[in-house]
């Protein structure tokens, strides 16, 4: 019996992928990479902007074929569109094939609603509202080497009023900090060298013990093994130098920041419930640099946002210049019913939007371009994290995100290589080993 899995979205997303992969080897069930030879397929789906879930739905949609093809197929559909209010319903009227639907709170329970399934004719559709349980026992099937996840909050409690994440996720909830201590140890003696902890807004994590998330990361960063020690996402509002101190006092943790600013405008920020202006979001990143001199800040940008003027996306943009930024995600803003934005007049036109984000990824890209132009002729150290097929190279980040492809005679992956950097493409570095 072989599984085949379908993920959407973010980070967390790919992590709870690793884990339903868990639940299914548990059963018995081994990987299989051609969608069309799975005895299950998972969808595991995202919610975040329109186009994620037209997406998903297409891809569900194009399931009917192999489910004529294979009557006894398991189609089972999860993750945070699943927990959508609404959808539950959509899917099972719209797509009569889907077998099994599960949210982000019972992701722990599929093994047990494939039995159920298994059992008797009936689809199982399972939902819960909340969870409270922050471990769920499952081994997850990890699959970034050298990299992993380890989730160390879920949920979000802030509510910005364009995100939906607060709805299909829930209220913050912080595993506690031995346990999560206890998986980078773990992580580090199977030979992981890149540890990401993941939370929707890590600054806020607070452990059973009132662990705060700098004394938190400061215990990970001890952690005896040779290793990079990476944590996202940081909101802004709760930002603090005790942070930015224990990143300067490791080594271990990368000198690369994200800290989605999302608009350079005041007003907008207010709009959008951030709870910080331009000038603190500035201030931090002053901060930052004069703590971290080399410390690399990424971001997250939505343009479009109800009632937004173009002054104020000019603001974005100079913010964008101000800030730095050596990367950014960019992102129109997707209106999602039930947040407090999708009801606001004055949503923007999509052409006018579709203009705005052209320039901001201009402007991003200048900067890009510029701080990836100063890498040539220089060495960089990263870790090898794959091959690219089309490219016929290995390839790997540095400490500040930055990817640099290179040629290998042996196999990498998992090593620290210093390249000498001969040229940059964008946001790419191509070099040889120094
Ligand atoms: N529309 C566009 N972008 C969004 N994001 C969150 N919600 C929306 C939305 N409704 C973006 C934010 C966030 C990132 C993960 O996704 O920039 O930081
Ligand atoms: Fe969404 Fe804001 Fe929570 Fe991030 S902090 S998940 S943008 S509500």
């Amino acid at each position: 019996m072989k599984y085949h899995i379908v993920t959407y979205g973010c980070q967390m997303n790919l992590h709870e992928s690793e884990k339903i992969a868990g639940i299914l080897r548990e059963k018995g069930y081994t990987e299989e990479t051609d969608i069309d030879d799975a005895d299950i397929i998972v969808f595991n789906t995202c919610c975040i902007r329109e186009n994620a879930e037209n997406h998903a739905f297409g891809n569900i949609g194009a399931l009917k074929r192999h489910k004529r093809e294979k009557k006894d197929l398991i189609i089972a559909v999860g993750g945070c569109m699943a927990q959508e209010k609404g959808k539950a319903e959509l899917i099972r009227e719209k797509f009569p094939f889907v077998d099994i639907l599960f949210g982000t709170h019972n992701l722990n329970e599929l093994g047990e609603l494939i039995d159920r399934k298994r059992a008797q004719k009936k689809r199982v559709f399972s939902l819960r509202e909340e969870r409270e349980e922050t471990e769920d026992g499952i081994t997850p099937v990890r699959t970034g080497y050298p990299g992993a996840w380890v989730n160390i909050m879920y949920g979000c409690n802030n509510f910005c009023s364009y995100c939906i994440v607060p709805y299909v996720r829930g209220r913050e909830r912080s595993r506690s900090a031995d346990d999560i201590v206890r998986e980078v140890g773990e992580l580090a003696r199977e030979g992981y060298k890149e540890i990401t902890l993941l939370g929707q807004n890590v600054n806020s994590y607070r452990g059973t013990d009132g662990t705060s998330f700098p004394a938190l990361l400061d215990r990970c960063a001890s952690v005896e093994g040779d290793f990079r020690l990476r944590f996202m996402t940081s909101h802004p509002k709760d930002f603090s130098a005790e942070l930015v101190s224990v990143v300067k006092k490791h080594k271990k943790i990368c000198n690369c920041i994200h800290l989605p600013v999302q608009s350079g405008s005041n007003r907008i920020l207010s709009l959008m419930n951030r709870r910080y202006t331009r000038e603190k979001y500035l201030e931090e990143i002053a901060l930052l640099r004069r703590e971290i001199p080399d410390c690399a800040v990424t971001t997250d940008i939505i343009v479009g946002f109800p009632t937004e003027t173009e002054e104020e996306f000019q603001e974005t943009l100079s913010l964008v210049r101000e800030a730095g930024f050596s990367s950014a995600f960019m992102f129109i803003y997707s209106p999602r019913t039930g947040t407090k934005a999708a009801a606001m007049d004055g949503q923007i036109p999509e052409e006018i939007a579709k203009d705005r984000l052209s320039r901001l990824i201009e402007a991003v890209n200048e900067q890009t371009r510029s701080i990836s132009a100063g890498y040539v002729g220089k060495a960089c150290e990263i870790l090898c994290e794959g091959y690219d097929e089309k490219k016929g190279l290995y390839l790997g980040r540095d400490e500040y995100g930055r990817m640099g492809y290179f040629e290998s005679e042996e196999n990498p992956i998992g090593a620290y290589v210093t390249l000498r950097i001969e040229r940059a493409n964008g946001i790419s570095l191509y070099g040889t080993i120094a």
